[in-house]
């Protein structure tokens, strides 16, 4: 039987290099998007002829995380991975913010990955699950105009561990990576015409002395979801670099 693969927003970015590796280990993908058709449309040309789905489910709306969970459910009758990667939030300075940003941040990141982990731990039920979530730096560190996601980031790593303690008896695993700066489409689209710069200022101060385009965080989600990390419940790992080891006014020796 196949092993079934469900990436939220796994269309680009950090998602993307995902999904790019389970197919590689011969796991079928779904991979949900928001409303980004043409960039699904291409990602299912781009992929042609590998087991990969991709659905259009706004995980903002609780009935469409339920129909997603549903077409797994409907396709393959079960699931063993489910990477909780999608994210949105409206990127404004606090004293801009109003409620119904901080709902839909909050529905995205808490409300949807509580849902998700209801539906994984049926569909996983009998198997060796894994589930992982991406977190972001903005939970420890002050980002500009990151303050709704990086609360609603650091509920999500909460619920990562109390989510590992439940589900552990069960035979599925929970843990979350942590990562900085990602060279993403959306990471320029966010930050315009600052991206060059801001990027180039996390290549100077990250010790590893460049940023990633997500492969490695996708190397380390694959290893998370891996028997060699059984031992590892519970926890969200940094996957930045050494980023977080650094303070921005004090540069390494030479
Ligand atoms: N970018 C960074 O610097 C950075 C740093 C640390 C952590 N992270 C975290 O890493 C993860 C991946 O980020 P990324 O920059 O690689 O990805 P990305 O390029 O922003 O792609 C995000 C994906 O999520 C989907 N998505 C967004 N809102 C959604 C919703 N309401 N329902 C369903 N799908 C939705 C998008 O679909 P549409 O395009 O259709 O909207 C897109 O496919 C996120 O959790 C992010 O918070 C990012």
């Amino acid at each position: 039987m196949s092993q079934v693969a469900l990436v939220t927003g796994g269309i680009k970015g950090t998602g993307r290099e995902i999904v790019k590796q389970f197919l590689d280990r011969g796991v079928h993908v779904v991979v949900n998007y928001r409303k980004d058709k043409a960039s699904a449309d291409k990602f299912l040309a781009e992929f042609a002829g590998q087991p990969v789905h991709a659905l259009q489910a706004d995980l903002g709306d609780q009935e469409q995380v339920a129909n997603l969970f549903k077409y797994i459910k409907e396709e393959f009758g079960h699931l063993d991975y489910y990477i909780a990667n999608a994210a949105a939030t409206a990127f404004k300075p606090l004293l801009d913010i109003k409620p119904h940003h901080v709902e839909k941040t909050f529905a995205i990141t808490v409300t949807a990955f509580i849902l998700g982990c209801q539906h994984a731990a049926q569909l996983m039920e009998g198997r060796k699950g894994r589930i992982v979530a991406i977190s972001g730096y903005d939970t420890h560190t002050y980002l500009p105009r990151h303050g709704v996601l990086g609360a609603a980031k650091s509920a999500l790593e909460t619920l990562v561990k109390y989510f590992a303690v439940d589900l552990a008896p069960k035979g599925i695993n929970v843990n979350a990576i942590n990562p900085g700066f990602i060279a993403s489409t959306s990471t320029q689209i966010y930050l315009g015409e600052l991206y060059d710069q801001i990027k180039a200022a996390n290549e100077k101060i990250t010790p590893v002395g460049r940023v990633t385009d997500g492969k490695e965080l996708a190397d380390v989600v694959m290893f998370l979801c891996s028997d060699q990390a059984d031992w590892i419940v519970g926890q969200t790992i940094r996957t930045d670099g050494g980023l977080s080891h650094i303070q921005p006014l004090a540069q390494p020796d030479k």
